[in-house]
C-alpha cells in the first residue's frame, strides 16, 4: 500500500525498508502509478523543463505547480503527494509564502517541498508551526544553479561536505518529514543517512539512501540525450513511442487504418 502519510515515512525508515519515490506531473501518469507499487509522488518543479521545455526550474511558477499538482491529485487521489516551492516563492515575505503554500495544499499537495538549507530554517519552522509538512532538499538545489555554476555534484570538498551535514542536521531539527539529497558523494549520503531519524530520499546519492527518486521521463527513458551516470532507464520510451508513431503514420498512409472492425 502507498505511502499514506508523514509518520510512514518514519515507519519505513525505522524498517529499512527502501522508500521507491517518483516524480509526476499529469493525470494519466499517476492514474497508472497509482496502479503500481510507487510508494509516494513528487510533483517536483522540474516539471518547467521535462514539461515546459525550459532549461532550468527557474521558471515554475506557483500557479503553474498548483495545474500540476491537481492534474496529478485527480489521477492518484489515495496517494501522498509532495509538491515543490518554485523559485523564490517562499522568499518574497511570509504572507506570498504562506499564499503560495495555501495554494499548493488546496490543489491537492499534502506536503511541500522546499530547497536550501542556511536562510530556509525560519520559513520552513513555520510552515511546519502551521500544520504543514516540508521536505527539505540539498546537494544539488536546482534553483540555485546559477549560484552553484551548474546542475553538478556537490559536497565533493570536505568544507562543503560538512555544509551539507550541518544543513540537513538542522532542517531535521527545524521539522522536516524527510530530506532530498541529490547529486551527493554516496559516502556522504550514506553519513547523512546514518546520522538523520526522518529518511533521506537520494537521486544521484548513491545506494544507501532510505530510500530513491527518479523524474518520470528519465526513468522511462523519453529522451535519448539525457544520459547522467545515476539514471538507469527502465524503458526505452523515446524508441517505443517513436516506432508507435511511425507505425500508425505507417498505417494512415497505406489506408491500413482503420480496418472494418474499427469503423461504425
Ligand atoms: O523537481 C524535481 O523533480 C526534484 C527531484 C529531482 C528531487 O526536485
Amino acid at each position: 500500500m502507498a505511502i499514506q502519510s508523514i509518520h510512514d515515512f518514519q515507519k519505513l525508515k525505522k524498517e529499512n525498508r527502501n522508500i521507491c519515490f517518483i516524480t509526476c506531473y499529469d493525470f494519466t501518469s499517476a492514474h497508472i502509478i497509482s496502479k503500481s507499487n510507487i510508494d509516494s509522488i513528487l510533483v517536483g518543479d522540474s516539471a518547467a523543463m521535462v514539461q515546459h521545455g525550459y532549461s532550468t526550474t527557474l521558471h515554475a511558477t506557483t500557479e503553474m505547480m498548483a495545474a500540476h499538482v491537481a492534474a496529478v491529485r485527480r489521477g492518484a487521489p489515495d496517494y501522498f503527494i509532495t509538491a515543490d516551492m518554485p523559485f523564490l516563492a517562499h522568499r518574497k515575505g511570509l504572507s506570498e509564502t504562506m499564499s503560495a503554500v495555501e495554494t499548493l495544499m488546496k490543489s491537492g499537495a499534502n506536503a511541500v517541498k522546499i530547497e536550501g538549507g542556511k536562510g530556509q530554517f525560519k520559513i520552513i519552522s513555520h510552515i511546519i508551526e502551521s500544520g504543514v509538512p516540508v521536505m527539505g532538499h540539498l546537494g544539488l538545489t536546482p534553483q540555485s544553479v546559477h549560484q552553484l555554476g551548474g546542475h553538478k555534484l556537490q559536497g565533493k570538498e570536505k568544507e562543503n561536505a560538512d555544509q551539507i551535514l550541518d544543513d540537513a542536521v538542522s532542517l531535521q531539527e527545524a521539522g522536516v518529514f524527510s530530506l532530498v539529497l541529490e547529486m551527493v558523494p554516496a559516502k556522504l549520503a550514506k553519513n547523512i543517512t546514518s546520522i538523520l531519524t526522518v529518511p533521506t530520499i537520494g537521486i544521484g546519492a548513491g545506494a544507501n539512501t532510505s530510500g530513491q527518486i527518479l523524474v518520470w521521463q528519465d526513468l522511462l527513458g523519453m529522451n535519448n540525450e539525457f544520459n547522467p551516470k545515476f539514471l538507469r532507464k527502465y524503458l526505452e520510451g523515446e524508441r517505443l513511442i517513436k516506432e508507435a508513431l511511425n507505425k500508425y503514420c505507417d498505417d494512415v498512409r497505406k489506408k491500413r487504418f482503420p480496418e472494418k472492425e474499427e469503423s461504425y
